[in-house]
């Protein structure tokens, strides 16, 4: 039976150090200040929104939400932007993907100040991360609350480990393939094109399920002993619990996983609590660089 690595646990850790640092460095004068905007009306988002608001509150920050409209238009969002860019008082921006259709998500994200691009998407930060250049990066929060929790199991160094990413998308896997490289591994980066995937699989010491698809990695999938990471949150039907219910479930079928891996991750309760604690903690880090002082290490 595998050990359950605990993401609301850890993630109250983070938080934690987060809302100790917070203190210490208003105290020198600067308070760490989150700007979120969100365009349009998605319940789901405007559900993520609410609670990086709440968590940045909780930790002492400066926080500020901007809600648009959904008709609000590409340049009226740019100059937002620019705006917060400008803002002294605004350590980190995110804006909520996705944008509505008529809106280029890539020109917003390239917009945003590279050094205040907390969620790591602009160019210069997926740049730094792929050239090691972890210092002045900032990592995407997802695959930076994975790797926190794979290190308390396998610890910083994953030399001679092999890891198998499944999924290969800009905000989960191949950031989280660069991460796992700079901790040494031997990186595979597996997706929907790759042949026999759970032979491949099965190979993994850890296995990184970033696919969006409810419990497609099954038990068998898994190495004896292996660590299971599971980044995906599905919403499936539940009639179980009565007519029109659902449940959360991964991306890994937890019940059957868990008899072979050493160490798993559930779905609730896992990677995602973790992806606001790090959202928190590269704000910190943002306003720590802006005063010229070296950032807490997470
Ligand atoms: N939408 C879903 N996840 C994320 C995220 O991590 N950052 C942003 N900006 N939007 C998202």
């Amino acid at each position: 039976m595998a050990e359950i690595i605990d993401g609301k646990a850890l993630a109250e850790d983070v938080v934690a150090k987060v809302k100790t640092e917070t203190a210490r460095l208003t105290e020198t004068g600067v308070t760490p200040g989150l700007a979120v905007v969100i365009v349009g009306e998605d319940p789901a988002s405007q559900v993520y929104v609410a609670s990086k608001s709440r968590r940045a509150k909780e930790c002492g920050f400066h926080s500020v939400q901007h809600s648009l409209p959904q008709e609000t238009g590409e340049e009226e969002l740019v100059a937002l932007v620019e705006e917060l860019n400008a803002d002294p008082a605004i350590h980190g921006i995110l804006v909520q993907l996705p944008l509505p259709k008529h809106i280029d998500e890539g020109r917003i994200i390239q917009t945003i100040d590279p050094d205040k691009d907390v969620d790591g998407f602009h160019f210069i930060n997926v740049g730094r991360l792929g050239t090691g250049t972890l210092g002045s990066a900032f990592v995407p929060c997802t695959p930076a609350g994975a790797m926190l929790m794979l290190e308390r199991v396998r610890g910083r160094d994953l030399s001679g480990l092999s890891a198998v990413v499944i999924g290969r998308s800009n905000i989960v896997g191949k950031p989280m393939a660069n991460l796992l490289l700079a901790a040494n591994a031997t990186v595979t980066i597996a997706h929907s094109r790759t042949k026999d995937l759970p032979a491949l699989a099965r190979t993994a010491d850890v296995l990184v399920a970033a696919v969006g698809r409810p419990e497609m990695i099954r038990g068998d999938w898994v190495k004896p002993g292996a660590t299971v990471i599971d980044v995906g949150i599905n919403r499936i039907p539940a009639p179980e619990k009565g007519e029109g219910k659902t449940r959360l479930v991964g991306d890994v079928a937890f019940a059957e996983a868990k008899e072979n891996a050493g160490a798993i991750t559930p779905v609730p309760g896992g990677v995602g609590p973790m992806t606001i604690a790090m959202l928190m903690a590269n704000t910190l880090t943002s306003a720590f660089r802006t005063a010229g002082l070296e950032p807490p290490a997470f």
